[in-house]
């Protein structure tokens, strides 16, 4: 693993030279039902459908219920990729689970998940990477798999933003969404799987998208929550400068590390944060966007959960055939990014039957004894859904506006 440290350039996370490789033979996603429209959002912000498709391309996004939590979500995703892998939860060697809105601050949510599928045997830990937690985690639960620490790694990536947004800011309020996506990585010794592997880290970001209090440096209190602190907070043009700078970049850097061009991935899958970024990614690579999976329409930015949900459904659409290469990127909060260009064999057919074999209903995280917790809706929000909208924007044609230039194209 390698980090980026004072703006140097980031060392290099060794491709996959062993004879020991990591192929996703499992992958599984959920979102929660109940759908939040830009007309919505209309009702609660000064803001308009229009403004929202063209600057983001995002038109809906789903909120998850009150019983609903990212450890909730995360386990029906997580059973859905087992089911999809032909395993059973307890061959699962360690459970990597990449959140910036877990259940708690202790235990980690990692840990509910791995009591909520039933596994009695792996170690379980959460990766604190904002958007690029869930690309982190399948880079780590690869070098786990090359050393022969572990055979089967479930890697979940699962958010639930919509409890930490500050419903009077339009510019983060409008962004965001819930959802859990997985995928489950297992040894072989066939060719294929994770190839070339780019991570970064550019601490110069820290405070373009953070969340203020909660932590050690201010702890939760009255005064903190009547500051609002306790809401994402971020500075959208930096953010989409870096963005459309070090996704290609970055994704760039994972392609050649496998020995390849970006002309022969055949699909990109990139964070789904802003449709307008992931067209600078398109430019940035020199290719077309049928090149680059997007859903960002449907679901809005879910951080580290987004690459996992696009990839399931990038192949349960049957956008993937075995033999093809695919790279997942993302950026985020730190700033992070990372990108894995993997070389797929698993048969694209299994997902959907995976799917349908877990109902969400049958899939419990057990609560503590003794102890209610409040509301976790917040009001405003919840006095929104409590008024459901009627207009429901069909979602075949995304107006994605003009791309930006891609700052620094991607040439050496
Ligand atoms: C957030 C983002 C969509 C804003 O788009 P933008 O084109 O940069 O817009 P700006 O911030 O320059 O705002 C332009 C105007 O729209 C307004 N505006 C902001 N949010 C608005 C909204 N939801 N509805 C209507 N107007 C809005 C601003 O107040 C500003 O008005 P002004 O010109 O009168 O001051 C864009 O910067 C972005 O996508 N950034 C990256 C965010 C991201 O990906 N975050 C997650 C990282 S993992």
């Amino acid at each position: 693993m390698s980090a980026e440290l004072n703006g140097s350039r980031p060392a290099a996370a060794a491709p996959n030279t062993g004879q020991i490789r990591a192929h996703v033979t499992g992958w599984g996603r959920y979102v929660p039902s109940r759908v939040l429209t830009n007309k919505d959002l209309e009702r609660l912000v000064d803001t308009s459908d229009e403004w929202i498709t063209t600057r983001t391309g995002i038109r809906e996004r789903r909120v998850a219920a009150a019983s609903e939590t990212t450890a909730s979500m995360a386990a029906v995703a997580s059973l859905r990729a087992i089911r999809t892998a032909g395993l059973d939860p307890d061959d699962i060697d360690l459970i990597l689970l990449g959140t910036l809105t877990p259940d708690y601050w202790m235990p980690s949510t990692a840990a509910l998940v791995k009591e909520a599928i039933g596994n009695t045997r792996a170690a379980a830990m959460d990766v604190s990477a904002a958007c690029s937690g869930f690309v982190y985690g399948f880079a780590t639960a690869q070098a786990w798999i090359a050393s022969g620490l572990a055979k089967h790694v479930l890697v979940i990536g699962a958010e639930l933003l919509t409890r930490f947004l500050d419903y009077t800011d339009r510019s983060t309020c409008i962004l965001f969404g819930d959802g859990a996506g997985a995928v489950v990585l297992s040894a072989s010794d066939q060719p294929g799987g994770a190839l070339g592997i780019e991570l970064t880290t550019e601490p110069q970001g820290a405070y373009m998208i953070w969340l203020p209090a909660g932590g050690a440096k201010s702890p939760p209190s009255a005064k903190t929550i009547a500051r609002g602190e306790h809401y994402i907070r971020m500075e959208g043009k930096e953010t989409y400068r870096f963005a459309t700078k070090t996704m290609a970049t970055t994704a760039l850097e994972s392609v050649r590390k496998s020995g390849l061009e970006p002309k022969d991935v055949a699909l990109f899958i990139p964070h789904q944060a802003n449709v307008r970024i992931i067209e600078a990614v398109a430019k940035g690579l020199n290719l077309p966007m049928d090149r680059m999976y997007t859903n960002v329409q449907k679901y809005g930015n879910t951080s580290a959960a987004s690459v996992p949900i696009a990839l399931a459904e990038a192949v349960n659409e049957g956008r993937l055939r075995v033999g093809d290469n695919v790279c997942i990127v993302a950026f985020g909060a730190g700033f992070t990014s990372g990108a894995v260009t993997i070389e797929w064999t698993a048969d694209p057919a299994r997902g959907i039957a995976g799917d349908a074999a877990v109902d969400p209903r049958d899939v419990h995280v057990r609560l503590p004894i003794d102890w209610d917790s409040v509301d976790p809706i917040p009001p405003a929000l919840a006095e929104l859904m409590a008024r459901p909208s009627e207009v429901n924007p069909p979602l075949d044609d995304v107006v994605p506006g003009e791309p930006e230039p891609a700052s620094h194209p991607v040439a050496r």
